[in-house]
């Protein structure tokens, strides 16, 4: 092999490994770029004139699969709607492909380290190697080859290819470390153990773990390959997150163990019967004043363009989330108190996402 064919570590970009080759990190920065000048500038004009044409065509805005299909016959007729639709979807194709491409070069590296990550500390990680995935769980999501359970380096699909998405904004972890400060705790103030459902790659539990020093924090989530992952990026970081592989619905720990649980951009991506149970085993495992935060979209108006609008609406058709229609017509709030829960604080009407803040009585 000539040296200027060998695969080399290029490091990490912050917190993320680099991509095999710099031809694959050029053409992913030209996307990022070419996502934030073509549609992260024009969201908003593209919104309206979308949320227009849908009041002028007389078809209402609405966050169900009928309703994706009836806008669809909308936008197909304006072509700067249809085009920046069109580019939008293409732009996660290409730039998903690409990641996947590039690192599967270095695939029995990236095991390797994986697999030597969990002896290390300072943290733990528990996952079962035979555990059976509800088919829910196995759909690709976000486009990602694979999904969250498909494919044992989906962590680290997910930390490049949302560092896109993000277009740029969450360098090392920063959204996640503005709403883990701004994640409120219990009233009485006392927080020795926090929980974290769906925790991906576990940017914010880590980020919690900065916050709450004292605290124990552990991460739970479905998927194996997302906290192995999440435990080797935590312990480059020297942070001590408890990894643990657990379905959201049925939460191994005994009842009132917690003080704060939170979840950040789960629910709307788990059907609503599971959403049900979730909501159950949360209330089970808080103790009695324990706090709960959902970080997540905001619940769609009846008859107002909520969730931003037809742009909103076709942002999670087009990024593979069947279930978040669903979840922004599901009246989350009812299904909180429902569980048992009294609301602090919810999110405003007009916002994409934000908080909600639970108290278990
Ligand atoms: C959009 S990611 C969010 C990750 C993380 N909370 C963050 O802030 O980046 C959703 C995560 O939920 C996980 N998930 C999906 N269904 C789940 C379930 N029933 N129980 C626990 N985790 C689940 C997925 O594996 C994925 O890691």
């Amino acid at each position: 092999m000539s040296i200027s064919n060998a695969i080399i570590d290029r490091g990490k970009i912050g917190r993320t490994p680099a991509l095999t080759a710099r031809a694959d990190e050029v053409y992913n920065d030209f996307m990022s770029d070419a996502r934030n000048q073509l549609l992260h500038a024009y969201w908003k004009q593209m919104g309206e004139r979308g949320n227009a044409l849908m009041a002028k065509a007389g078809v209402k805005i609405e966050h169900t699969h009928e309703g994706i299909s009836n806008a669809r016959d909308v936008i197909i007729e304006d072509t700067y709607l249809s085009t920046f639709l069109r580019v939008k979807r293409s732009a996660q194709e290409i730039y998903k492909q690409r990641i996947v491409e590039s690192y599967a070069q270095r695939e029995p590296e990236f095991l390797r380290r994986l697999d030597d990550a969990e002896k290390r500390g300072p943290g733990t990680l528990t996952y079962d190697k035979n555990f059976v995935y509800p088919d829910y769980s196995k759909v690709h999501i976000h486009i990602q080859p694979g999904g969250y359970v498909g494919h044992p380096l989906a962590g680290m699909y997910y930390d490049y290819g949302t560092s896109i998405f993000y277009g740029g904004e969450n360098s090392d972890d920063a959204l996640h470390k503005r709403l883990a400060e701004q994640t409120p705790g219990p009233k009485d103030g006392k927080i020795n153990r926090i929980l974290e459902i769906g925790c991906g790659i576990g940017q914010m539990a880590v980020e919690m773990k900065r916050v709450h020093k004292d605290a124990e924090v552990i991460a739970t989530d479905i998927s194996a390959p997302m906290i192995r992952y999440g435990h080797w990026r935590a312990t480059e970081q020297n942070m001590a997150v408890h990894f643990a592989q657990m379905p959201s619905e049925t939460l191994d720990f005994p009842d009132g163990h917690f003080d704060l649980v939170f979840e950040h951009i789960l629910f709307h991506e788990i059907p609503i019967p599971v959403l049900d149970k979730t909501l159950k085993e949360v209330f089970r495992v808080l103790r009695p004043g324990g706090t709960f935060v959902v970080w997540d979209f905001a619940s769609a108006e009846p008859g107002k363009p909520g969730y931003s609008g037809l742009v909103g609406l076709m942002d999670a058709a087009d990024n593979g989330e069947p279930y978040a229609h669903e979840f922004v017509t599901c009246n989350v709030e009812q299904r909180l108190e429902n569980a048992g829960f009294s609301i602090r604080s919810r999110i405003q009407p007009g916002v994409m996402m934000g908080s909600r803040v639970c108290d278990k009585p």
